[in-house]
């Protein structure tokens, strides 16, 4: 009878470890994907050319007409963001499905919510000229 609890106990030692390890995984493998999914993505706004209209960071174009307007890093909801990459408003041309997949577009999205905040202007020694 002795025997037998130990090895009870031991059964729930170890659930109760693996239990642990596998609540583990899934964070660890969270954070590896969505760096490489931020690293594929910048890639592809530099490549694809979103950076032409929408700035190298995201921070919006200038002058007028085609330029567009600054999509980083308060980036749009998910589900909007890719309707506006399918079906833009405007001036913006769209990206059907066989020049981005989805995941491609999950890419460039996870890359533009990577970004950092801009500085503050009164860190930015050139804005402070007149
Ligand atoms: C030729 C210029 C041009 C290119 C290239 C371009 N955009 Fe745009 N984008 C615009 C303009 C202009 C708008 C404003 C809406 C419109 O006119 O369609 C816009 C709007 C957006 C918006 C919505 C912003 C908001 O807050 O309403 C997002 C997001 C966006 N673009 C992402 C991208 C991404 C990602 C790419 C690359 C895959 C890209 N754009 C390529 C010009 C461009």
């Amino acid at each position: 009878m002795l025997t037998r609890h130990r090895h009870l106990c031991s059964l729930v030692l170890i659930l109760s470890v693996s239990a642990t390890l596998r609540a583990e995984q899934p964070n660890h493998a969270e954070t590896a994907s969505t760096a490489s999914s931020a690293d594929a993505g910048k890639r592809l706004f530099n490549s694809i050319g979103c950076w032409a209209c929408h700035g190298f960071n995201g921070q919006g174009g200038i002058g007028g007409g085609m330029a567009g307007p600054q999509i980083a890093p308060d980036v749009l909801p998910r589900d909007t963001f890719l309707h506006i990459l399918r079906r833009p408003l405007d001036h913006m041309p769209p990206y059907g499905e066989k020049v981005l997949t989805d995941s491609q577009i999950d890419d460039i999205y996870a890359y533009l919510r990577s970004l950092p905040a801009p500085l503050p202007a009164k860190d930015i020694p050139l804005l402070m000229k007149h």
